[in-house]
């Protein structure tokens, strides 16, 4: 029988191998999925079948990131606990669902993953697997076996002839693709201590270091995909890789947050999201010239709940398909360009156009305009304060 192993190609994953094949006695699948977390690939292959895997595919899905959950997460303008950007959250349905592919080509009958059992990424991958192949066995090592440390896995390699070169390497547990990077651990663990970025961040600078001359740049979006950058066409994935130079180098996008896991927890985290946070900055400043003031609020709310879904892993699932069809309904004009400027840190607006842009100079200009009465403005304030008017008669004004 065959299993399916989630590979990164890291300690933690590795150890995996010898110990599956010991429990259960299967041949191990590695599948090393490319979300766009930029580490070598070279030589992965000959480290899994060092360490007893039968196989290894490297699968590189960074164009279906992005084009079926990057985008809909930015489209519906989805941020958990008003900071979190889902970098994480977004990418593990889509490593479930590729998992689940490899499976039915090597007719596996389990699939295995390395995340802990204190984590949302159990929790993600494995609602993935449920939904999308619920007759296969799911195996979480890290909730079996009592390996605790990093020392006991390199001893448990050894003892099984994986003489591989692990360093002692005590890091950030760190998280990357194309959208972001997460660190958690070390002096993050204790909310009181400020983060060492000097030590910490891997896409960029703090605002502190950042240059003192900002940059200038020019967004594009057709039906609220982004579409150009500086009048350049290009696809979305090589956009944010591009934003994620610039966001880095400037500063921007790095987010401290202590957030409340699904599993009852809360844990501190620092997320570094340069080219994710311009983007969604960008979409989220021509949706306000385009959107009318109904759907706007509205959607603010099914974009809260769209975050949700995505962090609790729900993204196979009847609600989530709902609420994107309730966002992509609303972005049919959410076309035009966004000017910004990036300044340690900062986005600073420098002007939006649309062709359907809502705003009409004429209407809202003080001098007046023929579409818009000022006289007009007393009957609808009779109207609009009626009930205000009628309570403080009856009822009195506190
Ligand atoms: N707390 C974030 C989330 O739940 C990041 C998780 C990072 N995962 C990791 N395996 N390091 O989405
Ligand atoms: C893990 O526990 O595997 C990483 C953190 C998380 O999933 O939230």
């Amino acid at each position: 029988e065959k299993v399916i192993l989630a590979y990164s190609g890291g300690l933690d994953t590795t150890v995996i191998i010898p110990w599956l094949k010991e429990n259960y006695d299967y041949d191990v699948v590695c599948v090393c999925i490319d979300v766009g977390q930029g580490n070598e690939l070279d030589g992965l292959e000959e480290r899994a079948k060092a360490s007893g895997a039968v196989k290894l595919y490297i699968e590189n899905v960074v164009e279906e990131f992005v084009d079926d959950f990057v985008i809909p997460c930015v489209k519906a303008g989805a941020v958990y606990e008003n900071k979190y950007l889902l970098g994480t959250s977004m990418a593990r349905p889509v490593i479930a669902k590729r998992l689940v592919e490899i499976a039915r080509l090597e007719n596996a009958t389990a699939i295995c993953h390395g995340a802990t059992g204190k984590g949302n990424d159990q929790v993600r991958f494995e609602l993935g697997i449920k939904a999308l192949a619920p007759d296969l066995k799911i195996i979480a090592p890290w909730r079996i076996w009592d390996i605790s440390s990093r020392e006991e896995e390199i001893e448990y390699c050894k003892e099984h002839g994986i003489h591989l070169p692990f360093s002692a390497d005590n890091s950030y547990s760190r998280d990357r693709n194309l959208w972001h990077i997460s660190h958690e651990g070390l002096e993050l663990e204790d909310p009181a201590n400020a983060p060492n970025y000097d030590h910490l961040l891997v896409l960029g600078v703090s605002p502190e270091k950042a240059p003192e001359d900002g940059e200038y740049i020019t967004l594009s979006f057709e039906k609220g995909i982004p579409t150009a950058l500086n009048g350049e066409a290009m696809s979305a994935s090589n956009i944010i890789g591009q934003l994620n130079t610039l966001g880095g180098k400037h500063g921007v996008g790095i987010v401290d947050i202590v957030e409340n896991r699904v599993v009852g927890m809360k844990s501190r985290g620092v997320y570094e999201t340069p080219g994710g946070t311009i983007l969604m900055e960008a979409h989220t400043a021509l949706e306000e010239l385009i959107l009318d003031r109904d759907t706007l609020a509205y959607k603010k709310g099914i974009g809260d709940k769209f975050a949700d879904v995505v962090y609790e892993g729900k993204w196979f699932t009847p609600l989530r398909e709902a609420l994107q069809a309730f966002v992509d309904s609303t972005q049919e004009f959410v076309t035009g360009e966004v000017k910004l400027k990036l300044y340690k840190g900062n986005i600073i607006k420098q002007g939006t156009t649309s062709p359907y842009s809502l705003y009409n100079e004429s209407i809202a200009s003080f001098t007046t305009g023929e579409l818009y009465n000022h006289k007009d403005a007393e009957g609808f304030i009779n109207l609009f304060g009626l009930s205000l008017k009628v309570r403080a008669m009856k009822q009195g004004t506190k």
